[in-house]
């Protein structure tokens, strides 16, 4: 039987309110039609596509603080991703909830991110897993011995940037440790800014939107690009995430990167058409 994939990161209880008629404006109060509770964050989102890709797949994340637990480990178990490598947040530690506010023209996020990440990784058997997705470079940057260990471990590792307003200085060190950079061409170009070589990896895939992707590996010079076919946008949320989903699954596979390129803008274009990170594929 394969190995399962590990997928490590920041894991959200998000509290999506639905069809908000405007965003709310100081002293004034929106009723909304509809609110949906779930689990949400990269890592798991591409986990979901994963297991909806055919993979047996663990999330390794510390999950939010009771009762919003509850409601994290249940999305899980409906997507079929093994929560055991998780922990519940400790006493003390806020839970961590992301509020969305979704309407026609705009969206917008209140998060609060609390505690660690993930579980200590040298406490879990990192050898019983094939590969190791990190949903965003911060999971990264505060733990950095998940990657070591994952290495050590023979595992490959594949990383989303994910946005920062203010990039630490130079990430260099940290992505070209590991094997898949998937930044999307904001990230790639604020990165840049900040001093980093964004193209460090042995392989980089940019996202970009409608216009599909692209991939270079470090061996050689030139881009290899995939448009994608634009479809309407109904949520653009996971949308790279469930994109990371679709590449790995054709790289795990060693397919050519134009078929990765491809697998990838499938899934990207698919979650852009469902709402919610994770909508389409319960
Ligand atoms: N309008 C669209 N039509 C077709 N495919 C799309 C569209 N928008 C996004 N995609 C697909 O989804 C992928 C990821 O989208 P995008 O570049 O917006 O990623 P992202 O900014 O990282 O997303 P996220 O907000 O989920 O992190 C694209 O590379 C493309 O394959
Ligand atoms: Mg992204």
């Amino acid at each position: 039987m394969k190995k399962p994939i590990l997928c490590a990161g920041r894991l959200y209880c998000d509290l999506v309110f639905v069809n908000t008629p405007r965003l709310p404006t100081p002293g004034t109060e929106v009723f909304v039609p509809g609110l949906t509770l779930h689990a949400g964050g990269g890592a798991f989102i591409t986990g979901a596509n994963m297991v909806a890709l055919g993979h047996a797949v663990s999330q390794f994340s510390t999950l939010p603080a009771a009762p919003f637990d509850a409601v994290v480990r249940a999305d899980m178990a409906q997507y079929r991703v093994d929560a055991s490598a998780c922990a519940t947040a400790a006493d003390g530690i806020d839970p961590q909830i992301t509020v969305a506010i979704s309407c026609a023209e705009d969206r917008a996020f209140l998060t609060r991110s609390d505690g660690p990440a993930t579980p200590d990784p040298a406490e879990i058997d990192l050898g019983q897993y094939a590969h190791l997705h990190i949903g965003e470079l911060r999971t990264l940057q505060e733990q950095p011995d998940l990657l070591r260990l994952a290495k050590s471990a023979g595992l490959t590792v594949s990383l989303d940037c994910g946005w920062q307003d203010a990039y630490a200085e130079n990430l260099s060190e940290l992505i070209s440790a590991v094997d898949v950079f998937l930044p999307n061409e904001a990230e790639m170009t604020a990165l840049r800014a900040a001093g980093t070589d964004a193209l460090c990896a042995p392989l980089t895939v940019v996202k970009n939107g409608k216009n599909g992707a692209r991939a270079r590996s470090r061996s050689c010079n030139a881009w290899i690009l995939n448009g994608a076919t634009p479809v309407e946008v109904l949520d653009a949320t996971g949308a790279g995430d469930a994109f990371n989903a679709g590449f790995l699954s054709s790289w795990l596979e060693r397919a050519p990167l134009e078929q990765c390129l491809a697998n990838g803008n499938a899934c990207g274009a698919a979650a852009v058409q469902a709402l919610g990170g994770a909508g389409n594929l319960k």
